[in-house]
């Protein structure tokens, strides 16, 4: 038998940092492709997420070192960050590991969302910020607010004593939060008319979001323009630079077997 055929085909390991939707549909097209080893990587915030395809583990590396060993130890090829545009710090973090374990990295990061004529945005820095603009925006007696901002982030708004809350989550929200609040458990995506009908229903004044740019929960945007309502925009945080970025992640796959080839051609 020829050395070649003895030898054990050596997968690429690709670690995805995901929690986001993106990210799982790329760890499908990856986890198709039987010469990789796909590991998606979750924090663990969601008490049941939704699965990738490929293999899964839970749980914070324990800062930027503990993610460089897990990729030292998981002899891992590629590292994608995949992660929500809101998650900070974990995007810092696989900068910096990827820097120390000397492993490519790239980030796959969805465009944020662009106004468009009709749309009254009030773009904000951050939650803090949102709760203060707030009662600049809304009347009283015209306090109703449609928050989408996460149950993570309640503690920011608990102070609005005036304001009622309509607070779409995943998970329960925990206290701090608002005193005067409605909880509604869903995960997108959502459709234009559900929204058009909870605007309506629960009788909506302004709403308040981050930035995400995903498409699964957009059409709240549309919803509110159609109905003239006010939205606060949280604006996203910084990301590491000098770190290659993908929109899609079609083109992250693409980036990968450029990768790949090019590393194939040189070896
Ligand atoms: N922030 C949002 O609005 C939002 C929305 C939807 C989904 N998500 C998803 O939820 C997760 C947590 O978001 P966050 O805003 O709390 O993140 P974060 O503030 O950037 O990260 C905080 C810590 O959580 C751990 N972590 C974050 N993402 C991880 C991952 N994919 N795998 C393993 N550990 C991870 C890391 O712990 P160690 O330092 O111990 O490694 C990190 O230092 C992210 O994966 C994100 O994609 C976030």
């Amino acid at each position: 038998m020829p050395d070649a055929a003895r030898r054990p085909v050596r997968h690429r390991h690709v670690l995805i940092l995901g929690g986001t939707a993106e990210a799982r549909r790329l760890a499908t097209t990856l986890a198709a492709d039987p010469s990789l080893r796909v590991t998606s990587s979750l924090a663990g915030r969601v008490a049941a997420p939704r699965l990738p395809a490929g293999e899964v583990r839970i749980g914070g590396f324990g800062g930027p070192e503990g993610l460089a060993r897990w990729l030292r130890e998981h002899a891992v090829d590629v590292l994608i960050d995949a992660t929500h545009p809101f998650a900070g710090t974990i995007s810092f973090h696989a900068a910096q590991a990827a820097a120390t374990a000397h492993v490519p990295l790239l980030a796959l990061r969805r465009p944020g969302w662009v106004p468009g004529p009709g749309d009254d945005w009030h773009p904000v820095a951050s939650l803090d910020e949102a709760a203060a603009v707030l009662p600049t925006l809304t009347l009283p007696g015209a306090r109703r607010v449609f928050l989408t901002t996460g149950r993570m982030g309640l503690a920011h708004f608990a102070h609005l004593a005036d304001h009622w809350f309509l607070v779409r989550s995943v998970d329960a929200p925990e206290p701090p939060h608002p005193p005067h609040m409605t909880t509604l458990l869903d995960r997108g995506p959502f459709t234009l008319d559900g929204e058009r009908e909870l605007l309506r229903t629960h009788r909506i004044d302004v709403l308040v979001t981050k930035d995400s740019g995903a498409a699964a929960t957009a059409p709240k945007l549309t919803a509110a323009r159609e109905a003239g309502v006010p939205v606060v925009l949280v604006r996203r945080p910084p990301t590491p630079t000098g770190v290659p970025e993908a929109a899609t992640p079609e083109e992250a796959a693409t980036w990968l077997r450029h990768l790949f080839n090019e590393a194939t051609t040189a070896n």
